[in-house]
């Protein structure tokens, strides 16, 4: 119950700052910590970490005014909630993952150039009422449970046109992971893949049935929640497709004819996003570290449309448009992702920010009714 009413009062906290947080047109080198903190509804640090907060912030607004001068770049960087984050609780949040790298030994002469067929120069799931409002994962690296959940929901409502809030909480609490594919499981990391492999079994509960209680980070909950009824299913999946590796012409066919789709990136560079097309990962050499699961909703010339789960305040709405490109780069820590105990240990991964090198969509969605 503590940690539900934290969230609740985190949400408050962040709907009543949006009215004063500033856009990135608005910051200037005198924008202090103090009115940072105020504008964004955080309570001032204890005075034990309060020097290294407030110097990590002033550091990222250095880091922004300079990027932000460069009119040439194609996207805005801005302060957001995690302007004063240390390392390692960005790093939280990045726990995740789709996890047959293992078994796709394919992952080397790639990427493939296929042209997409049938499919319109631009979509967007979201426009089609079947997507539901951005989530926030909180400081569980739950973003795998997230994007999968997301996608049940998506496809439910392609499929029987229910749009419902599913339960990423149960698969955060009940999903195993024995091979440690992309974490240890839980708020540790795990693979949105796993989590369809759950849900065949055991199907999702509503978000109302089995609210989300992990926001903290420090507790996977409880999977055997009292009542039974608690964890009754809502919707049921048969499993899961898993698309070609770094072939965007097949993401974007299976995105437009099944719906949205979980994909695996190098997150870390995200973080202080705020708007525009994103190109800011590097493509050559082993930077590309791929550790956080998302959704694509959508493309269009320029841009892949991605769904992200560090609130409706980050980013576009919630949303980030990488750049398209069929670049590729090296990952050399593939168990940020999703390798699972004896995968590879470098992978190729390409598109923006590894976006095609792992992707899946949940098959048969359905009513579990
Ligand atoms: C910052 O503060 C200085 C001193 O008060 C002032 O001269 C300057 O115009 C301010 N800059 C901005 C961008 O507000
Ligand atoms: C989902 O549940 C319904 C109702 O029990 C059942 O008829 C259907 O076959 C299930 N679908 C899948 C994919 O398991």
């Amino acid at each position: 119950m503590r940690t539900y009413l934290a969230l609740i009062a985190a949400a408050v906290a962040l709907l009543g700052a949006d009215a004063a947080r500033p856009k990135w047109s608005e910051l200037s080198e005198n924008y202090s910590y103090e009115q940072y903190l105020a504008d964004f509804g955080k309570a001032a640090p204890a005075r034990s970490e309060y020097d290294a907060r407030k110097a990590r912030f002033e550091a990222q607004l250095a880091a922004t005014l300079r990027h932000n001068a460069d009119k040439t770049a194609s996207w805005k960087r801005g302060i957001n909630h995690m302007s004063d984050w240390s390392d390692s609780e960005h790093a939280a949040l990045r726990g995740r993952l789709p996890s047959t790298w293992a078994i796709r030994a394919a992952h080397l002469n790639l990427p493939s150039t296929r042209a997409p067929v049938g499919i319109p120069p631009a979509f967007d799931w979201r426009t089609k009422g079947v997507v539901t409002p951005v989530k926030d994962q909180g400081h569980c690296g739950s973003c795998w449970a997230f994007a999968a959940t997301a996608t049940i929901e998506s496809h439910l409502a392609v499929n029987t046109g229910v749009l419902a809030e599913l339960s990423p909480q149960q698969l955060v609490s009940c999903v195993p992971n024995p091979h440690h594919c992309g974490g240890d499981g839980g708020c540790a990391g795990s693979t949105a893949e796993l989590a369809y492999d759950y849900v065949k079994k055991a199907g999702i509960a509503s978000a109302y049935s089995f609210p989300y209680t992990s926001w903290p980070g420090d507790s996977n909950g409880d999977c055997d929640v009292k009542p039974a009824s608690r964890s009754k299913a809502f919707a049921n999946v048969s499993g899961y497709q898993a698309l070609a590796v770094n072939d965007e012409a097949s993401l974007l066919e299976a995105l437009v004819a099944h719906g949205p789709i979980s994909v695996s990136v190098a997150a870390s560079p995200w973080s202080f996003y705020e708007s525009g097309v994103f190109d800011g990962c590097a493509l050559q050499g082993s930077g590309t570290d791929v550790n956080h699961a998302v959704v694509l909703v959508g493309y269009d010339e320029e841009s892949l449309i991605i769904r992200n789960s560090w609130t409706p305040l980050w980013g576009e709405d919630g949303y980030i448009r990488l750049k398209r490109t069929t670049s590729c780069g090296i990952d050399t820590t593939p168990e940020h992702g999703s390798r699972c105990d004896g995968g590879p240990t470098t992978v190729k991964v390409c598109g923006m920010c590894g976006v095609l090198s792992e992707s899946s969509y949940p098959t048969n969605t359905g009513l579990a009714r």
